[in-house]
């Protein structure tokens, strides 16, 4: 079956189709410009792009409506102007086109197609995007966190130093760019347990930035918030004895962190995985293949319940599909 898959939980809204590998996914991300990113305008950016990235990723897969057995649409978590405007617009195609729907939670969206793609089976997860740092292990078919961060997502961190510092592109990899070359400059490293705390490095970053070179606290700023989370990871190796991890999501396209999870996966005799950065952005075509997994498993969803869960985190699935 093809699957349409709508991505649409921030900045970014994407339309991929997939049927028996990904056909097509085509990506349309708002940059927010120095206003940053406010939740209407994404709304209104979703809207005003909706018609040509649906036509794009239709005419990519050499298909029309007629040929998509699934609509797929990204429900949370995520922020509820661009969500309603994505799933207003799940809805609107499937009604029109006598298609079912099914609602993705979208991290495991990012898991899903990551596993799918890495093939590596039974993995660890370290989940790391803007608003997320998360360690997974699935059981009984579900996702379990072992480990995530108390405040800010590892993304997050890099955006905030990043407008701290009054960079023109305020994002993680406009900050990665900045930090090559950069020399290490002493930063507070918090790991409680299986957990991560970024915001007293922030505060340290921030403060750091008026006596030293941006490039070296930025460099210092990667190093120190990547070893935390490469620890982490390596913790729930060693607790749950697994001999694969992937790593997904926005943060995990950042080579320098992919570097020291390979080399801590060498040692610990595990094998390392990770999609390609396509699939780590937020995209459709994730929301589409998890979708088709979804739907095998729980059917389609009554359109009455196509609604944004803003905060549906991955370890309420069970909550809401069960
Ligand atoms: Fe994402």
């Amino acid at each position: 079956m093809n699957v349409l898959g709508i991505e649409c939980t921030a900045h970014t809204l994407s339309m991929g189709v997939f049927g028996g590998r990904v056909r097509s996914n085509v990506i349309d991300t708002y940059s927010g410009g120095s206003e940053g990113l406010i939740p209407r305008k994404m709304a209104d950016h979703h809207s005003a792009v909706f018609a040509d990235v649906l036509a794009k990723s239709l005419a990519d897969a050499k298909m029309t409506m007629k040929d998509i057995g699934l609509v797929a649409f990204s429900q949370g978590p995520g922020i509820g102007a661009p969500l309603s405007v994505g799933i207003a617009g799940a809805k609107y195609l499937a009604l029109r086109h006598g298609k079912p729907l099914v609602g993705v939670n979208h991290c495991y969206a990012h898991v899903k197609i990551s596993e799918h793609m890495c093939r590596l089976e039974d993995p660890l997860i370290l989940y790391i995007s803007g608003g997320n740092s998360q360690i997974l292990l699935q059981r009984d078919g579900y996702y379990h966190v072992l480990g995530e961060t108390l405040d800010v997502g590892i993304g997050n961190l890099f955006d905030s130093f990043a407008r701290a510092i009054k960079m023109e592109h305020a994002h993680g990899a406009a900050v990665a760019k900045l930090a090559e070359g950069g020399k290490y400059v002493d930063l507070p490293y918090s790991v409680k347990g299986m957990n991560l705390v970024f915001s007293g490095l922030l505060t340290a970053a921030e403060k750091a930035a008026k006596t030293h070179s941006h490039r070296d606290v930025a460099y210092s700023l990667m190093e120190t918030s990547f070893a935390m989370t490469c620890e982490v990871a390596e913790r729930a190796l060693f607790l749950t004895k697994k001999k694969h991890l992937i790593a997904c999501g926005g943060v995990a396209q950042n080579r320098r962190l992919q570097q020291m999870l390979k080399t801590m996966c060498k040692e610990d005799k595990a094998a390392f995985g990770v999609a390609p950065d396509e699939f780590n952005r937020d995209n459709g075509a994730m929301i589409a293949y998890a979708g088709l997994l979804l739907h095998r498993k729980y059917g389609p969803v009554p359109v009455e319940k196509c609604v944004p869960i803003t905060n549906y985190r991955i370890d309420r699935m069970k909550e809401i599909l069960g």
